[in-house]
């Protein structure tokens, strides 16, 4: 299949890219590397040995969008492409609304006009807000959201729903992470986002290179083992074998949502706690206030994904602490 993947040079994107080659698919890329870089392009050609197809723009510019579909036979869409920073969409909302929502309506108005029939999205365990019981089904309430990147997910997951009620041939799926982490085995492509991370994973990655000093926990008095926050963490390979099935077998008309999880939830001291096990590495950290909008646990049930497309993720915990410091390790070496 011809597949476009937006946002493909970015962190989740580009272990698609690799993903869906690897199983034999083309791939054209649209990314404006506004959260990544150009390398990792030639990181996917080292890994795969086969090239993607790129172009370097915002989806916002509808003209050049529309060029991609004119030169290129476009079987499915793996949307990726949107603004991801929790923290800045607080600040930014205006600039979050407007590219996470035209982007995709852009999308939808491509696929309709050029008789595109398959799309995935990336959605996020976020539009189930603060859940009421843990695992999340896919029937579990959808919730308030605390942030506009958030609820811009759970807009642009309403827009796609809309979009294929009034276009019934189209096959929308709704794929929900958790919280992926980890990079690839090779260690070419992975997290590092720009400045100061907001996410677990890349601080501690930051804190044990020395980058930054030390990491905050946030909070200490949930109620969980050990009063720190938990949540399902899922290594970003796993993530994207997921999108290639989801691409595969999710063709019949329809809304299809799936959860993409573990199914097991860990809190922030035992990342820290196998992280150093791991890895032989220390990382500070100081129990700090509560963050804003955050909930006590969150995690998957996975019993979907694993019926209805045959995936269940195969990686530990062990694996995500090991793979990202392998990445982290490389980026170093690199500066
Ligand atoms: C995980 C746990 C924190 C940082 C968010 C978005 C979600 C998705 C992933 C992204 C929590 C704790 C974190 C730190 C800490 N979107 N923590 N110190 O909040 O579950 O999900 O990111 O693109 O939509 O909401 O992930 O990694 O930020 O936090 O103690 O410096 O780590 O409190 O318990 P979260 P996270």
């Amino acid at each position: 299949m011809n597949i476009l993947v937006t946002g493909g040079a970015g962190y989740i994107g580009s272990h698609i890219c690799v993903e869906l080659i690897e199983a034999g698919h083309n791939v054209i890329v649209i990314d404006d590397f506004s959260n990544s870089k150009p390398e990792v392009l030639g990181y996917i050609r080292d890994i795969t040995g086969r090239d993607v197809k790129f172009y370097e723009f915002n989806i916002l510019d509808e003209e050049k969008t529309e060029r991609v579909f004119q030169e290129n036979q476009i079987d499915s869409i793996i949307h990726c492409a949107a603004f991801k920073a929790v923290g800045e969409s607080v600040i930014k909302p205006i600039e979050y609304y407007t590219n996470n929502l035209t982007t995709t309506l852009i999308m939808t108005k491509m696929m309709r006009d050029y008789h595109v029939k398959n799309i995935v999205f990336s959605s996020s365990a976020t539009v189930y807000g603060d859940p009421e019981t843990v695992p999340l089904t896919e029937e579990s309430r959808l919730g308030e959201t605390t942030n506009p990147y958030g609820t811009s997910k759970a807009m642009m997951e309403r827009i796609l729903t809309d979009v294929q009620h009034a276009y019934k041939d189209m096959s929308v799926t709704l794929l929900r992470y958790f919280n992926p982490i980890g990079a690839h085995a090779s260690g070419l492509i992975g997290e590092d986002p720009k400045g100061i991370p907001n996410n677990l994973m890349p601080y501690i990655m930051k804190v044990a290179t020395g980058e930054l000093p030390c990491l905050g926990v946030f909070g200490d008095d949930y109620d969980t083992s050990d009063g720190t926050g938990v949540r399902d963490y899922i290594h970003v390979v796993d993530l994207a074998k997921g999108h290639v099935l989801a691409i595969e077998k999710y063709t019949e008309p329809g809304v299809h949502i799936c959860n993409l999880g573990t199914g097991k939830g860990y809190s922030v001291l035992e990342i820290v706690k196998t992280f150093e096990k791991v890895n032989g590495v220390k990382v500070n950290y100081e129990i700090k206030a509560r963050r804003p909008g955050d909930i006590a646990t969150c995690y998957a049930d996975p019993t979907r994904a694993k019926q209805q497309l045959g995936w269940v993720a195969e990686k530990t915990l062990d694996d995500m602490c090991r793979d990202t410091w392998n990445f982290a390790k490389k980026q170093t070496c690199d500066k």
